[in-house]
């Protein structure tokens, strides 16, 4: 099988850092709460740039990281929940930005999870057409524009930024596993616009009432406690069915990027692996949770650290909304 090598990583986050006791202003809510609960500290909060200028600046370090040109890049994915516009895609915007001009670019909405399905798309596309060698992945999120600021229960997580990594062709074992419970979509969600014009009676509206009852506005709504016994299931299970692809066990693993939402669901992922913690990396506290932004992001720091040998077996596993969830490992 063709395999993929990821050679290059990048990242950005906004200057603006909020801190627990920041939260304490604005929700009734405490350092305390949020660190035994969440892991977390502090997130990075955009400063009104878009996300995809900081897709373009993460994707730039990856590529100069990678030693590529513009010209090298035969196809850009973006992963976002977070687009800035409906149309075109942040993908293309990127694309542009960068001055990548032989490539065709597409983005990829599956929330928190993203960046595993950007890789396995990579790694299909790089398989099977030979004139596609090398993938740009940027994962940016502007989370914190979906998030209501009365809702305690929400809004200390989430931060911004973006990761990106440049995938090409090698002879390197790469296996992933993916899955969506779509049932699950109401779980975490947030509406955009309504359809509806001055022609039309809008009374078909009541369709968005059956599914998504919590609606408020744009806002995120998540049933929290849902989603974390679904990720600590879902993330063990993921990683489980990748490995078996792969010839070997979660154990065998020297290194786990688990996507970045609770410290406590990652400590239950592990002890439901029979793993030691010390497996998986967390930059949980300094940057809370950044969707599929906090994987790249994992994986620009670990190779930065120079925490990466050749030979290592890396996990990265993803869940997020849709429900969605899945795991990708590779030997590095
Ligand atoms: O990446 C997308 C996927 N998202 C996730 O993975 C998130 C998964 N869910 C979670 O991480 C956790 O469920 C949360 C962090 C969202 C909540 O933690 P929890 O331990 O499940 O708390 P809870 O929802 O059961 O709430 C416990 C209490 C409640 O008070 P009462 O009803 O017991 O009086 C909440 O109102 O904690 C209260 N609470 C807070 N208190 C202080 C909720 N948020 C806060 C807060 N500060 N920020």
């Amino acid at each position: 099988m063709k395999g993929i090598k990821i050679i290059g990583t990048g990242m950005y986050v906004p200057e603006t850092v909020a801190a627990n006791e920041d939260y304490m202003k604005i929700v009734d809510t405490s350092d305390e709460w949020i660190t035994q609960r969440t892991g977390i500290k502090t997130r990075h909060l955009s400063d009104g740039e878009p996300s995809w200028y900081m897709g373009a600046e993460a994707g730039r370090m990856a590529m100069e990281n990678a030693g590529v040109s513009p010209d090298d890049i035969d196809l850009v994915l973006c992963t976002s929940v977070t687009g800035d516009y409906y149309t075109p895609a942040t993908a293309n915007i990127v694309q542009g930005k960068l001055g990548i001009e032989h490539a065709f670019s597409i983005d990829i909405n599956c929330a928190c999870a993203g960046f595993v399905y950007a890789l396995d798309m990579a790694r299909r596309y790089i398989a099977t057409e030979d004139d596609v060698n090398t993938v740009l992945i940027v994962s940016p999120e502007n989370i914190t524009k979906l998030v209501d600021y009365t809702d305690r229960s929400t809004c200390v997580l989430f931060g911004d930024g973006a990761g990106a990594a440049v995938i090409t062709a090698a002879d390197a074992p790469f296996y992933s596993y993916l899955m969506a419970n779509g049932y699950g979509a109401d779980k975490i969600y947030a509406q955009s616009i309504r359809p509806g014009n001055a022609f039309t009676n809008r009374e078909k509206a009541e369709r968005f009432q059956e599914l998504f009852p919590q609606g408020n506005e744009h806002y995120m709504y998540m049933a929290g406690n849902e989603v974390y016994k679904f990720a600590t299931t879902k993330m063990p299970e993921a990683l489980q069915k990748a490995c078996e692809k792969a010839g070997f066990t979660p154990g065998d693993l020297d290194i786990i990027i688990p996507h970045q939402a609770n410290y406590r669901i990652i400590q239950t992922a592990a002890k439901n692996l029979g793993l030691p913690l010390e497996k998986f990396y967390l930059n949980i506290e300094r940057y809370g949770n950044i969707s599929s932004a906090c994987i790249p992001i994992c994986l620009h720091e670990l190779r930065g650290q120079n925490r990466l040998k050749p030979g290592d077996k890396v996990g990265l596993v993803g869940f997020g909304a849709g429900l969605v969830f899945g795991a990708a490992v590779f030997e590095y």
